[in-house]
């Protein structure tokens, strides 16, 4: 029995690091309190747009903010998979971008993605 349960908890953590895993919109909280605070807010604008409702808007679209030209004229339209190319690398996605970071691990972005998703538009 001691035996099974040593082997029980061993598949689960091997489970927690599989590349796989489902997106962690709790854990994405906590890397964007990290990396994207310091420029970014769901609320108000900062060095970055303010990000309430940014899942499923067009990209350089918060009125208030004073985009890069290349952002403001793109045709992108944030979801899963352009917000994902989009931290993984802003210039390939956007040339002329101004948001000069880049988020390399792949399971981060899905997790940051994962809570930009949560953010309700503001009202
Ligand atoms: C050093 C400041 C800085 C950091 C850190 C930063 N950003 Fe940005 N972000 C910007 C700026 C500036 C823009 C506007 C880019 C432009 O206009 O070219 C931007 C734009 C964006 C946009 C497009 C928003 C829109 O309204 O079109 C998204 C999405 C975004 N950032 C997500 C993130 C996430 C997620 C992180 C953390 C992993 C992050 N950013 C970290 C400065 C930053």
């Amino acid at each position: 029995m001691r035996l099974f349960h040593f082997a029980f908890a061993f598949s689960l953590s091997i489970a927690g690091s599989w590349a796989f895993a489902a997106p962690n919109a709790e854990n994405g909280k906590q890397l964007y309190a990290q990396h994207c605070a310091a420029c970014h807010s769901a609320e108000y604008n900062g060095i970055g747009p303010l990000h309430a409702g940014v899942f499923g808007r067009k990209a350089g679209s918060v009125p208030s903010f004073t985009y890069s030209p290349a952002v403001k004229a793109s045709s992108v339209v944030w979801g899963t998979d352009t917000l994902s190319q989009w931290l993984a690398d802003p210039e390939a996605l956007i040339p002329g971008q101004k948001m000069w970071m880049k988020v390399e691990d792949a399971n981060a972005r899905q997790d940051l993605v994962a809570y930009l998703k949560t953010l309700a538009k503001s009202k």
